[in-house]
C-alpha cells in the first residue's frame, strides 16, 4: 500500500538536522509543496528543483497554507523567527519544533498564543536516517497532526512520545547527547589501544569498527544489551577482566547515572 502524499510543507532553517529531515521526506515521496526557509543557497542546493527556497521568512510566498510548519534553526533564533511566523498559527497547521530547550509554552507566547506545538529532541544518527527521536504534542494538537509529525520524524529514524514535557530533559540527556558518549567510548578505546603498544592508527581504525560495528550488531538485534555482551564475555576470560573493573560501581554504573543525571539538570536550566 502506497503512503498517502505529504501536505503541505515549511521548513525553517536547512542545516545539518532540517537537511537531514528534508532528504527523508523527499524519499518518503514528494510533498504536495515544500516551501524551505533558509538563509544559505548552498544548504538547500542539492534539493534543487523538488522544493521552493526562499532566503529569509518575509520571503514566503503569500498565500502558502503549509498543514506543518519544521523549525529547525538554532533555538537562539526563536525570538526572531517565531513571531514572524505567527499569521500562520492557526487550528489547520501543527509547529513542529526540534529546537533544544524551547518549551511549548514559551514557543507559544512567541507564536502569538494560538499555535498547535509539537516539541521534538531527535539526534545526529537522524543523518543516515538512523536517529531516534521523542516528541512531545501540546496542547490542541489534533490526532491527525500528531500522526503527520510521527510520519516526519519517522523519515529520519525511529519517533516515539511521551505525554509529560518533563521528560523531554532526560530525553536530551541520552538520546540527544547520546552520539557524544558513544563517541566518546571510540577516542578512549583509542588511546588505551596505544598504551598497550598498538600503532595509533591501528587503534583508530580498530576502536571506531568495534563502536561502529557493535552498534550495527545492537540495532539488527532483539536481544538485550546485556544479553550481547555476556555472549562475548567468557567466564575466567579476558573481557571478564576488563567488565570487572568497567562495572564496579564507583565505574561505568555510577558515572552514567551521573553524567545522565547533570545533563538533565542542564537542560531543565536552559529550558525557556
Ligand atoms: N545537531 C544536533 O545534535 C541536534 C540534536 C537535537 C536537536 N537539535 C536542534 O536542531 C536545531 C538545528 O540544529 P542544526 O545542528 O541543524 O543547526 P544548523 O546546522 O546551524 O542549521 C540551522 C540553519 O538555520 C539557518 N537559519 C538561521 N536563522 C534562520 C531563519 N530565521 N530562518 C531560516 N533559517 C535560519 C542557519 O543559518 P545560519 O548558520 O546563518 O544561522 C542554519 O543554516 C537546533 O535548534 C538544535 O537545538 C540538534
Amino acid at each position: 500500500m502506497t503512503e498517502p502524499q505529504l501536505p503541505p510543507l515549511l521548513l525553517i532553517g536547512c542545516g545539518k538536522m532540517g537537511g537531514a529531515m528534508l532528504a527523508g521526506w523527499l524519499e518518503l515521496g514528494l510533498p504536495a509543496e515544500t516551501v524551505v526557509v533558509e538563509p544559505h543557497a548552498a544548504a538547500v542546493a542539492g534539493f534543487a528543483g523538488r522544493i521552493r527556497h526562499v532566503a529569509s521568512i518575509a520571503e514566503i510566498p503569500a498565500g502558502f497554507t503549509p498543514a506543518a510548519i519544521i523549525l529547525a534553526t538554532k533555538p537562539q533564533e526563536a525570538p526572531n523567527a517565531l513571531p514572524a511566523l505567527a499569521h500562520l498559527a492557526g487550528p489547520g497547521t501543527v509547529f513542529l519544533s526540534i529546537m533544544a530547550g524551547r518549551t511549548v509554552a514559551g514557543m507559544n507566547a512567541m507564536l502569538g498564543g494560538a499555535a498547535r506545538i509539537i516539541r521534538a529532541m531527535p539526534n545526529t544518527p537522524a543523518a543516515l536516517r538512523m536517529g531516534f527521536t521523542v516528541a512531545f504534542p501540546g496542547p490542541e494538537v489534533s490526532a491527525a497532526q500528531r500522526a503527520l509529525c510521527d510520519r516526519l520524524l519517522g523519515a529520519i529514524g525511529e519517533a516515539a512520545w511521551v505525554e509529560d514535557e518533563a521528560l523531554i530533559d532526560p530525553v536530551t540527556a541520552v538520546s540527544g547527547g547520546g552520539p557524544a558518549y558513544v563517541f566518546l567510548l571510540a577516542e578512549v578505546m583509542e588511546k588505551a589501544a596505544i598504551s598497550q603498544g598498538l600503532p595509533p592508527d591501528l587503534a583508530r581504525r580498530m576502536a571506531r569498527a568495534t563502536v561502529a560495528g557493535s552498534g550495527a550488531l545492537l540495532g539488527a538485534s532483539a536481544e538485550d544489551a546485556a544479553v550481547l555482551r555476556r555472549n562475548v564475555t567468557s567466564p575466567k576470560g579476558t573481557t571478564e577482566r576488563a567488565l570487572a573493573v568497567l562495572m564496579r560501581e564507583e565505574a561505568w554504573p555510577a558515572l552514567m547515572e551521573e553524567a545522565i543525571e547533570a545533563a538533565t539538570a542542564r537542560s531543565r536550566e536552559l529550558a525557556g
